[in-house]
């Protein structure tokens, strides 16, 4: 028996059929489609655990009341009575309804097509473990974005680049996993929330995984691919852009040489005979030293469309990033700034990329950062297909140590309004193409699993893939219901437990914020590994990183009028609203501007009060977590109640070794004294 932090949000334990019982001892399903297959295999997985019964399988109507499953084609040949409009049901998008065949009442599930009707069985499942009451239970849903996909760092080795919770699931020891089970769990966590990609590894491609794309790996990874597509996943592999040279023998890797193209060709050709369905490429080219078509004096349209050419007869994608600047700073050199690094580098390139390229754009300009304005690549880029790349995997936001629930970042990023297109052009409408009238577009998210036991090491933390495929699947939904589904399908239905986990995941984002980095300014921390605190750690480097902190002040510049004009590629009302002191939102003050530690906030307080009091709280409110989570012993599954409090007592040393470096730091800078007199170490 699998344990119950294994099974995430899929236990089906402490709930019942209920009132759904009458419909669940037959399921009616005509079509042997393979993804169909999975569907009636979940279901009766989970109905059997909800039932202690399976339900019988037929491939007609019996006398009573039953399940239908299928999709809208299938529903052709039935006599059923269904209003469903067509147009209701877009890619992937299910139905719901309780129907009546002659005098039988029956429960259909109907897909627009074989995914949608895995969606829905899952959302049938989950309904009834959330207890939704039967004359709920109705829905006809699609999903917002057409590409909702996870981006694994994993190397062939099994290590994970910025992964937290153990070693990879697909990889060991240079080769594809023999034992693909674990595989399939996940794939079945990810379809349960709609997840519809997988790239398999890091975006930094090594010497063995250069030769992922050929013959030497190929039969491994269609076995994976196989997995996956039981679930209705799409794999995807990252490239290495200098392959032909690595490994192809050729002397260049120049995407205008004819010799290139025709061996990229020849590459996706081959890699589409083992896998009929590849989703296509990712591509991390001309960054943090990986190589590119600069080399070649060739722009990243030229780079991007020359693989997008030869995965276009086989409807593939390329994935390219935008995550281009230039890491080699003096930090000497005030003229340059990290931040403007993507805009200038693609918005010159809008309406060159084939439409079969997705520019895929991290949230913020830099890095992942705790907070960070919105990249103001998102609303420029008109004529190009794009993605918004999120970081599940806690980076710099704890590490799964600390607790963070993202969906409240991620919600505002995609509420943020770019004005591209007026009032109302926000993120979530721009990356799913809806904006611009763009073809592809979707969320991706870099993945916080791994071997680990729990999957993501902190077991709150899987909240966060929850949450990531509920958000890309339905940007409408309110972080705080998401994070009531969660609890609800992962704890059950004990009032206490789910107030007190729901209130713990919803301040944890602020919590984190108020110990480390303070009012945006962000790289604090130390160098490589991202966790701690270090407050010059990246101050003097070659990154592009940082907060030029002395002893009056504090924050970069990037106004146009004295900084960097950073703040021109946003659209006016944005522009202006950041430029000016006056109307720049407190908590991105340090990203756009520098001031003195006496500068008043809106809030009233002084920038250094405000150091001091966030960062006393945040350590406070750190210990109050564990106090929360202490309230429930007895209450939950054991297990996952020691591993929690294990990483809340992790999270306080680490959130009071923040407060005293940040709080002694600024008061040795400044000389000026906590007003409330608390404990700084001079
Ligand atoms: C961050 C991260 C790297 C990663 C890079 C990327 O800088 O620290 O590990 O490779 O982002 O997104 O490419």
């Amino acid at each position: 028996k699998k344990s119950k932090v294994y099974n995430c949000w899929l236990n089906y334990e402490n709930c019942s059929v209920g009132e759904y019982q009458d419909f669940c001892n037959y399921i009616k399903v005509k079509s042997t489609h393979p993804i169909i297959n999975t569907a009636i295999e979940e279901l009766k997985f989970g109905l059997n655990k909800l039932m202690k019964k399976e339900p019988l399988i037929l491939n007609y109507s019996p006398k009573s009341s039953y399940i239908f499953v299928g999709t809208l084609e299938d529903l052709k040949n039935e006599k059923l009575d269904v209003q469903i409009r067509n147009e209701i049901l877009k890619e992937d998008g299910f139905a719901v309804k309780i129907i009546k065949e002659g005098d039988t009442d029956v429960l259909a599930i109907i897909g627009q097509n074989e995914k949608g009707v895995l969606y829905g069985v899952f959302y049938l499942l989950m309904a009834i473990c959330s207890s939704n009451s039967l004359n709920e239970i109705e829905i006809e849903d699609g999903p917002y974005n057409l590409l909702r996909i996870i981006n694994h760092w994993d190397n062939l080795n099994g290590e994970i680049e910025r992964g937290y919770a153990g070693q990879s699931v697909f990889f060991k020891d240079n080769k594809v996993v023999e034992d693909l089970s674990r595989v399939k769990d996940y794939a079945r966590l990810l379809a349960s929330v709609g997840i519809n990609g997988v790239v398999l590894n890091n975006v930094n491609v090594h010497k063995y995984e250069t030769e992922l794309i050929t013959d030497k790996f190929l039969p491994d990874v269609s076995r994976i691919a196989d997995v996956f597509r039981l679930y209705g996943i799409k794999i995807y592999l990252s490239i290495n852009f200098a392959a032909p040279v690595e490994i192809g023998g050729l002397p260049t890797a120049d995407p205008l040489d004819e010799r290139v193209k025709k061996w990229w060709k020849e590459i996706v050709e081959n890699i589409y005979r083992y896998i009929p369905d590849f989703g296509g490429f990712l591509v991390k080219a001309d960054s943090e030293f990986r190589p590119g078509p600069f080399t070649y004096g060739r722009n990243h349209a030229e780079g991007a469309n020359m693989l997008a050419e030869a995965l276009k007869p086989h409807g593939g994608l390329v994935f390219w990033r935008a995550f281009v600047y230039n890491c080699m700073v003096d930090w000497r050199d005030r003229t340059q700034d990290r931040a403007k690094a993507a805009y200038e580098n693609f918005k010159p390139l809008d309406g060159q990329f084939m439409d079969n390229v997705v520019l895929q754009i991290k949230y913020g300009p830099m890095d992942f950062q705790i907070r960070e304005p919105v990249s103001p690549l998102f609303g420029a880029m008109e004529k190009t297909n794009v993605a918004l790349e999120l970081q599940i995997t806690q980076e710099y936001t704890g590490q799964q140590k600390d607790l963070c629930y993202l969906p409240t970042m991620w919600k505002e990023i995609l509420d943020f309004d770019t004005y591209a297109k007026g009032k109302g052009s926000t993120v979530a409408k721009v990356v799913n193409g809806s904006l611009f009238g763009m073809k592809y577009g979707g969320i991706v998210g870099v993945s916080n699993i791994g071997d680990s036991k729990s999957w993501t090491g902190h077991p709150l933390a899987q909240a966060n893939l929850y949450g990531f495929g509920r958000l890309a699947w339905n940007p409408e939904l309110s972080p705080k219901e998401i994070a009531e589904e969660w609890t609800k399908l992962t704890f059950g239905h004990d009032e206490q437990v789910i107030n007190t986990i729901v209130s713990m995941l919803m301040a944890s984002r602020d919590i984190y914020e108020k110990y480390t980095a303070p009012l945006g300014v962000g790289w604090m921390v130390n160098p490589g590994h991202h966790y701690g605190p270090n407050l010059e750690g990246y101050e003097y480097s070659h990154w592009g990183t940082y907060h030029y902190a002395d002893y009056k002040g504090i924050g970069v510049d990037r106004t146009v009028a004295t900084g960097t004009g950073y703040t021109a590629q946003y659209k006016e009302p944005i522009a202006s609203m950041y430029e000016n002191i006056e109307t720049c939102p407190d908590e991105l003050l340090l990203f756009f501007h520098h001031v003195p530690y006496t500068h008043k906030l809106k809030s009233g307080k002084t920038v250094i009060q405000h150091i001091y009091d966030t960062h006393f709280e945040g350590a406070e409110e750190a210990k109050g977590l564990k106090e929360k989570w202490l309230t429930l012993r007895g209450k939950i599954d054991e297990e996952i109640f020691e591993m929690v409090l294990e990483r809340l007592e992790m999270q306080i040393k680490n959130a009071i070794e923040w407060r005293d470096v940040v709080n002694t730091y600024f008061y040795r800078k400044t000389g000026i004294r906590d007003v409330h007199n608390r404990k700084i170490y001079e």
